[in-house]
């Protein structure tokens, strides 16, 4: 089956790489119309060409999802080519590692400019139209952080927390509307952020035996749970934290 996503308008942010490309990809080949973003013009571009392969509509706007003007520029470009917003994925995400008397105002803001205020300022601009739409999904991509840490981690796990706090109470003040707020909390994935790490063979192994399953994540593996809670098949999940983690999580 491919449209689980036919008639839907999406944007998807901080798609020029790892799990928001593969997502992008996967929400296009099930027939939704793609607004995606991401920082590097040169990541959204190949991006673009990639969605351009599988027939759907799709539109690129490089910009930074930090910066006030950008919810309201993706807004605008999804309403401007396709004519309505019926879904969100917020997956845009950065991190930073010092412990915390070391961790600068600078870098804790920086982090939680791009992986919480940014999400807040794309679901408030992105609200009114959902409502207009007569409902929709928003995913944030959160992380298995948002409930551990580890060192080094203090500003990505304060916002990764604070996304799902911030989903919580999207999904209660707007579940009238018809409007389901969900996070997804991934484990140890194979991305653009986890690459370098990841091709340490003593690192991924380090890895693979903490989970369950004996293998790090790939991409598209988050990109089919963001696909169920964008889809009607999550039609009465609301508020929830999904883990995707192998199995990561299961043990102390
Ligand atoms: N890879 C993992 O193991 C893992 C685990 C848990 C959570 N996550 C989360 O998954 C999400 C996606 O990350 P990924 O692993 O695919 O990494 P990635 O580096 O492959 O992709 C992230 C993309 O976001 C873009 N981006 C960063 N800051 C941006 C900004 N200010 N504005 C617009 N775009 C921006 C980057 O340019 C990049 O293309 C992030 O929110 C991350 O925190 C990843």
């Amino acid at each position: 089956m491919a449209d689980r996503m036919l008639g839907k308008v999406a944007i998807v942010t901080g798609a020029g790489s790892g799990i928001g490309r593969a997502t992008a990809l996967l929400l296009a080949r099930e027939g939704a119309s793609i607004v995606h973003s991401d920082l590097s013009e040169q990541a959204s571009a190949e991006t673009q060409k990639m969605l351009e392969g599988t027939g759907a509509k799709s539109a690129a706007l490089a910009a930074d999802i930090s910066r006030e003007d950008t919810a309201a520029r993706l807004v605008e470009l999804a309403l401007e080519r396709f004519g309505k917003l019926t879904t969100v994925v917020n997956n845009a995400g950065t991190g930073t590692n010092a412990l915390v008397a070391e961790l600068s105002l600078a870098e804790w803001d920086r982090v939680h400019g791009v992986n919480v205020r940014g999400q807040f300022m794309l679901i408030k601009r992105a609200l009114p139209e959902l409502i207009k739409a007569g409902g929709g999904a928003i995913v944030n991509v959160a992380s298995v952080m948002a409930e551990v840490t580890d060192y080094g981690l203090a500003a990505y796990c304060s916002s990764k927390a604070g996304v799902a706090g911030l989903t919580r109470t999207v999904a209660l003040e707007y579940g009238k509307h018809g409007i389901r707020c969900n996070y997804l909390m991934p484990g140890p994935i194979y991305t653009g952020m986890t690459r370098a790490n990841f091709d340490r063979e003593e690192i991924r192994q380090v890895w693979e035996k903490k989970t369950a399953l004996r293998r790090l994540g790939q991409p598209e593996d988050m990109a089919k749970v963001i696909l169920f809670l964008a889809s009607d098949d999550a039609a009465y999940v609301t508020g929830a934290g999904i883990r995707a983690d192998g199995g990561l999580m299961l043990r102390s």
